[in-house]
């Protein structure tokens, strides 16, 4: 499904979700959102522990948010942090997204928009689990 990305509209999620984050360790919040292939737009905070390395990026809970709301497919992405700036998501988190995402989905990065794999490459994916299949043909 082909449709207008209102970018401006996802970093003021993004940035609502960030002011909800959780983050007193690292005091470095962060707030994911993203645009659903229907139109919705879903989000995500990082939620921190005091075990530290159990903590919860922000993708995270954007990807539960998806899977919670009805599904379906990310078209676009933005992710901020604490001072509203574009954060990139960490290497873990592009692995979730690209889980769930369409083939070409944006995102705004610290060097412009690009697309899910541009930055992350040569991915391993749903696709590379089923007998048959090779690893472009995703979807
Ligand atoms: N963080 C995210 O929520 N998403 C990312 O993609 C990068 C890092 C969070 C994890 C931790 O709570 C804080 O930022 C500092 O690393």
């Amino acid at each position: 499904m082909t449709q207008e990305i209102n970018w401006e509209l996802l970093k003021d999620a993004a940035v609502k979700a960030m002011q909800k984050a959780y983050a007193p360790y690292s005091h470095f919040p962060v707030g994911a959102a993203a645009l659903v292939d229907d139109g919705r737009i879903v989000s995500g905070c990082n939620v921190e522990n005091a075990s530290y390395g159990v903590g919860l990026c922000a993708e995270c809970g954007l990807v539960s948010n998806l899977s919670m709301t009805g599904g379906g497919k990310l078209v676009a992405f933005y992710c901020v942090d604490g001072a509203e700036n574009i954060l990139m998501p960490c290497g873990r988190c592009r692995q979730l997204l690209f889980e769930h995402s369409q083939v070409g989905m944006l995102l705004q990065t610290v060097s412009g928009i690009k697309t899910i794999e541009q930055v992350l490459p040569d991915a391993f994916g749903p696709r590379d689990l089923a007998e048959g299949f090779g690893a472009d043909e995703r979807n």
